[in-house]
């Protein structure tokens, strides 16, 4: 993405931008400055149009309006805010990121977002044109091709831009780049990120980041004991691979692990998927990119945390040396597991990743995962699960999600549901009953972490849209990097 852009504090009623937007909050638009300046600047047109195509200002609703030649912009681009008259936090970033999508038939655009005040409100203005400006088009050719690319931003702002506006604006750019990195591996096709397509884009990120990276093979892994992953991956032409990031200032307030279940691909394996919806299997790489994503944002803004991604990446397939129902193997940390359901995998490599970022000895792990149907059944497609046993850290957590707009709601790790995984062959079956899947998918996960105050997170449903809406464009959405980035601020100060 070369997006170029840039904070202006002169009259917006004058800019030269393909299309001007304008956040507006319901009912008196009259009264409201910037819409009324510009009303005036195009001799009425504006209230008049306004009223006549009854337009309301609610959230996020858009309305795009000719000038006609009256002004210099081409089109101005009203987009509502509801109640609130003062926007500032996650819903400015939401808004920005709406009107940013609105525009994105253009190739300059510029915003006005209203009295926003903190350079972190400039950061969080950034971030919603860097999201808002999301597009995968690479594999479209010809008359498919978007005929305009948005090119060129400017932000209006109320008195002179501040040195610590400009590095806001940068740092918000950055953590959009970085969310956008995670939208493009979910969207990519499985055909073309495979797990060494992961890893590939992995050492990508780290290169550009200066983070140091390691990846292992199906020999390293072995050599490493990760035999639940590779467990999953041995009906697979496409060979798995273990993928370490790591971030290390020399002052670090706190250490953190990350780990992203991987799954580029995941057809259910010999207990295949019905054929209707698999293809959206390429997603269940969600949490892995997510981490990616995270990692890159990382390296731009240089916390004061040590942070390590950890990806355990591999696909999901039916084969004759594929993994079965009724097989034992023994996980990195010595547990012995009888497989149930082989599309029960993601907790597998996970469990295996978990035991290996515990011997870091984080203060605190985070996982992410496409990991069971049972939540979107519990929470719906917009919302993730989150699972924690420390209350205090689920109160950073959700602090951390709601900063960045992005849906979490704490689940219970039931105790009573354990019994479900007790096996007569080994020393744990992989999956329980129907009910309750997703707590028993993370009680699983449990028996992997040790003392580690750990966060797991089911991100079943947010990774991917059905349709765009705030924050997220259809398709990928990047969904949880930023509360990942947020989360990670929040410990490092
Ligand atoms: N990747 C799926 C979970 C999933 C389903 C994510 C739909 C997003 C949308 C996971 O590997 C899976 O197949 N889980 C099974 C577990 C079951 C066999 C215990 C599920 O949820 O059905
Ligand atoms: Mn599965
Ligand atoms: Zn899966």
């Amino acid at each position: 993405m070369s997006l170029e852009i840039r904070i202006e504090s002169g009259d917006f009623a004058t800019s030269a931008a393909d299309a001007l937007a304008v956040l507006v909050s319901e009912g008196g638009f009259e009264k409201q400055p910037a819409f009324a300046h510009l009303d005036k600047a195009l001799g009425g047109a504006l209230a008049a149009h306004v009223s006549e195509a009854n337009y309301r200002g609610r959230v996020d609703e858009v309305l795009d309006v000719p000038t006609l030649g009256r002004i210099a912009a081409r089109r101005v681009i009203l987009v509502g805010t509801g109640k609130r008259k003062v926007l500032s936090g996650a819903r400015l970033r939401s808004s920005v990121a709406t009107a940013t999508r609105a525009a994105l038939n253009t190739t300059s655009f510029a915003i006005v977002p209203g009295d926003f005040k903190s350079s972190d409100d400039v950061r969080r203005v950034a971030e919603g044109v860097g999201l808002g400006a999301y597009t995968f088009t690479k594999y479209f050719t010809g008359e498919r091709l978007p005929k305009r690319v948005l090119g060129d931003v400017t932000v209006y702002k109320r008195g002179r831009a501040t040195t610590a506006d400009k590095r806001a604006l940068d740092q918000g750019m950055a953590v959009a780049r970085a969310v956008n990195i995670a939208r493009d591996a979910v969207n990519e096709p499985p055909n073309v990120l495979t797990p060494e397509g992961l890893a590939e884009a992995a050492r990508k990120v780290a290169k550009e980041g200066k983070l140091k990276i390691t990846v292992l093979d199906e020999k390293g892994m072995a050599k490493a004991g990760m035999r639940l992953h590779l467990a999953v991956a041995q009906g697979s032409a496409n060979p798995p691979r273990f993928i370490h990031l790591s971030y290390t200032p020399k002052r670090a307030k706190s250490k953190i692990v990350f780990v992203g279940k991987g799954l580029t691909f995941d057809s259910g394996g010999l207990c295949i998927k019905p054929a209707p919806g698999m293809g959206d299997m390429k997603t269940d790489m969600g949490g892995g990119a997510a981490v990616l994503g995270t990692m890159a944002a990382i390296a731009a803004l240089a916390p004061n945390a040590e942070v390590h991604g950890i990806i355990a990446a591999a696909e999901n397939m039916p084969d004759g040396n594929a993994y079965r129902p009724a097989d034992v193997f023994t996980s990195l940390d010595g547990k012995t597991v009888e497989i149930i359901n082989t599309d029960a995998e993601g907790r597998l490599v996970l469990a295996d990743a978990l035991a290996y970022a515990r011997k870091l000895e984080p203060d605190v792990m985070i996982d992410a995962a496409t990991l069971t149907g049972a939540c979107l059944v519990a929470l719906g497609k917009n919302c993730s699960a989150y699972y924690t046993a420390d209350d205090k850290l689920s109160k950073r957590f959700r602090t951390a999600a709601e900063d960045a707009g992005e849906k979490f709601w704490r689940m219970p790790l039931l105790d009573e549901l354990r019994e479900q995984l007790a096996s007569d062959i080994a020393d744990l079956k992989h999956t329980g009953d129907r009910y309750g899947g997703s707590i028993t998918a993370a009680l699983f996960l449990r028996e992997f972490v040790g003392e580690v105050p750990w966060i797991h997170c089911d991100v079943a449903g947010p990774v991917y849209a059905d349709r765009p809406s705030g924050l997220y464009p259809k398709g990928a959405t990047g969904h949880p990097v930023l509360t990942f980035v947020t989360f990670v601020e929040s410990l490092a100060g």
